[in-house]
């Protein structure tokens, strides 16, 4: 036996060098073939490929001025080139007739699908699934590649912990460690396990970083964020990202702690190169390197363009700094030309990896199967495991017998349901709410009450609520049309738009039950008629299957699958919110905490014994990080650890017995979070560090383990050193952030 295991760690070993050796080797021929390119390439050309020319999809035609660039070798890469046509041209007239013939890459925005939409990123976070993550991209591209994208400018990285922010749709939530996971699943999923595979597609992280960080959720806003809070919070979503071997990084719009990111040294080459070993290529987010200008950064293009090359940054997005300026730069000895061959090498060094040498064009074979049962299938299942149950008084779910009332604008909106960034996903391939009840053969009633999200008219009131009468249960399918969440459309008031609250309050004096189903691009905060409505689901805007996938739910076919991937506020007012926040001199605290209504009349100036509160709405949110309702329920026992003190080298095992305790199966996320009770710098309150599906049968109990070490406990402390301290540290396994069982145990040296 032992002689048989020692043969088969030696083959694995032999073959595990032999894969390094082919990898080393592959990579020193092209390296060697990148320094040969450089070697013949004119300082025009070097340029050239710094330069990422963006179109319009909607371009009509393809300028000679275009392909005249190309045919100088004066474009390194194009985005938004949709016509597959100009896409074979452009590629030709590089390959064939530039000249040393280097390919240019095409890239696009493919976020969450290329034709079959998922559910936004932020509702494919809610799943708590990486292997969701991974197969949505996956699928994403191999459609996207179809149509000759061999670059998408995703996953978004960005830790979002404000939900006035529309962007927070496109985010991985508030959390680094959920963050990480999932990203490492997005690089995964696109690049697929070799690069040079002509379906997969070139990842890129984004935005490097901060732009999360936003003053007050308001898109493209400062922002300020101290360095141990950085590459504590902000930072290991990308580090996980490059570590996956993701291709490509944008620097962001922001400026940060005064200096624009797309010209800050400190970030784009001591941290991101020098300490993460990125060795792939920077592009710029569209214009934000002449947009240092505007910063007051830059006093001119041509100072931009010296700023961002001093930086780092090796490829501009559609702003022309370095096209325009980066020759005389080099001539006057601000920039050098070492640093532009730099640049030139890591951007061929991609190219090299994408396969496009030996294989530029797009294969006319792979049509990319778009809409294929495989690729709804799984955009359904996603939308599915995404849906987060935050209310259900026993209404959900509905049983078959019953006449249901569909009201609402999201019920049947087609364009809607499919959320921001999804460019190419077709509305009419859409399956709305309202389309899978009818194709069910299910007894409804329907009546929009109103026209779209942010419809003020009540005309269709009269209408909704004679439909409402005639039903057992109203589903209000509400929330907020794809355009007011993403890029630039921050909100200040993150409550459901128009006149939705009214309708809803209309329809509650009908006594009927209601279940409110939100389609959106962030939380939407439901204080005000939380009271009127019976169960919630958050659907976030779902994709292409997403009323299939609704349907299941519904009727208790499939029980929704989510978890809430940020915290949930009451109201705009709280935010920032986030579970992992400090402590704080004086803790909230809900037995001294004294209500605004409570305060005596006349009172004297007095802290009145209240905490770190709001007056108005206390200290907690709607719904914590982490929770999720199902249709069974969980009971959490006996949790456990291995050691009460482990040193540096141990592996704690904390493990607790999970019952479901309700008449249905079920699955539950189990949540494992930790506190280190005194550091050097102040810690968290709480922070997840790990998480786990579990199933089981009613009536099944299950104990579920997880195990920790010293690493898991690390942070950045005010030297900059990442380790973890000698110390006290609280664990809890439970259900979601402010939930669990708690034990203790010491760290010693
Ligand atoms: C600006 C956005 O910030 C970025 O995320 C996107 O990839 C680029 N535009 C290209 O569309």
């Amino acid at each position: 036996m032992k002689n048989y295991i020692l043969f088969f760690v030696i083959v694995v070993f032999l073959s595990c060098s032999e894969e390094t050796k082919q990898v080393s080797e592959e990579k020193q021929t092209y390296e060697k073939a990148i320094n040969e390119l450089l070697s013949k390439m004119t300082l025009e050309e070097k340029i050239g490929q710094t330069n990422l020319r963006g179109t319009s999809s909607r371009s009509k035609i393809l300028p000679e001025e275009l392909k005249e660039a190309v045919r100088k070798g004066n474009v390194g890469a194009f985005l938004n080139v949709m016509n597959l046509d100009y896409v074979d041209e452009l590629q030709k007239i590089a390959v064939e007739e530039s000249p040393n013939g280097i390919p240019l890459i095409f890239g696009r925005d493919v976020i969450h699908g290329f034709k079959t939409i998922f559910p936004i990123p932020i509702g494919l976070a809610a799943t708590w699934d990486a292997q969701i993550a991974k197969s949505s991209s996956e699928i994403a591209a191999f459609e996207a590649s179809a149509a000759g994208i061999r670059w998408t400018f995703a996953p978004m990285l960005d830790i979002a912990r404000d939900s006035r922010w529309g962007r927070i749709a496109e985010s991985p939530g508030e959390d680094p460690y959920l963050a990480t996971v999932l990203g490492r699943a997005y690089i995964e999923g696109f690049q697929g396990e070799d690069l040079s595979n002509p379906t997969s597609l070139a990842a890129c992280a984004k935005h490097f970083i901060g732009y999360g960080a936003a003053i007050g959720g308001r898109d493209y806003n400062t922002v300020n964020i101290s360095e141990p809070l950085l590459r504590n919070v902000y930072l290991p979503p990308f580090k996980s990202a490059i570590d996956a071997g993701v291709a490509t990084v944008m620097s962001s719009f922001n400026e940060i702690n005064g200096i624009p990111a797309s010209g800050n040294k400190f970030l784009l080459k001591q941290v991101l190169r020098n300490e993460l070993g990125f060795n792939g290529f920077v592009v710029s987010d569209w214009n934000s390197t002449t947009e240092m200008i505007a910063h007051g950064f830059a006093r001119d293009e041509k100072h931009a363009g010296e700023l961002s090359a001093a930086a780092g940054m090796d490829m501009e997005m559609t702003s022309t700094a370095y096209e325009n300026h980066l020759k005389d730069l080099i001539k006057e000895g601000k920039v050098t030309e070492e640093q532009l061959d730099e640049f030139v090498k890591n951007i061929l060094r991609v190219k090299f990896k994408l396969g496009l040498f030996k294989n530029p064009y797009r294969n006319k074979e792979h049509t990319g199967n778009f809409y294929a049962e495989k690729h709804l299938q799984e955009a359904k299942n996603a939308a599915i495991k995404s849906t987060v149950l935050l209310k259900n008084n026993s209404v959900l779910p509905i049983s078959q017998n019953i006449k249901v009332a569909i009201i609402g604008p999201l019920a049947n909106a087609p364009h809607e349901q499919l959320g921001t960034w999804s460019f190419d996903g077709e509305k009419e391939h859409t399956n709305t709410p309202l389309m899978a009840f009818k194709k069910a053969n299910t007894k409804y009633v329907f009546s929009k009450g109103l026209d779209y999200s942010r419809d003020k008219s009540t005309d269709g009131f009269k209408e909704a609520i004679k439909t409402a009468r005639n039903s057992d249960v109203i589903l209000f399918f509400g929330g907020e049309e794809a355009i007011l969440s993403g890029e630039a459309h921050s909100r200040a008031n993150i409550d459901l738009p128009g006149a939705q609250e009214q309708l809803i309050k209309e329809l509650a004096k009908t006594g009927k039950p209601i279940v409110l189903i939100i389609m959106a691009g962030r939380p939407i905060s439901i204080s005000n008629i939380i009271d009127d409505i019976d169960a919630v689901l958050m659907a976030w805007h779902p994709g292409t299957m997403g009323g299939e996938a609704l349907h299941e739910i519904m009727y208790g076919i499939q029980e929704p699958g989510g978890r809430l991937p940020v915290s949930w506020p009451k109201t705009a007012g709280q935010l920032p919110f986030f579970y992992n926040h400090k402590n704080t001199g004086r803790p909230a605290d809900s037995v001294k905490f004294v209500p605004i209504d409570k305060i005596p009349i006349g009172s004297w100036q007095s802290s009145l014994g209240n905490e770190s509160h709001y007056l108005d709405v206390g200290y907690k949110p709607q719904y914590p990080f982490g929770y999720g309702l199902t249709y069974t329920n969980f009971k959490y026992e006996n949790i456990q650890i291995s050691k009460d003190t482990i040193n540096f080298e141990d592996e704690l095992s904390v493990k607790i017995s999970l019952k479901n305790t309700g008449k249905r199966d079920g699955k539950d996320i189990t949540q494992l979070y930790v506190q280190d009770a005194v550091g050097s710098i102040t810690r968290p309150v709480k922070e997840l560090k790990r998480f786990m599906p579990v199933f089981l049968k009613s009536g099944e109990t299950k104990e579920v383990e997880f195990r920790i070490s010293s690493k898991d406990l690390e942070f950045v402390n005010y030297e900059m050193i990442k380790a973890a301290e000698e110390g006290n540290f609280n664990v809890w396994i439970g259900p979601h952030s402010a939930s669990g069982l708690k034990k203790s145990f010491y760290l010693k040296k």
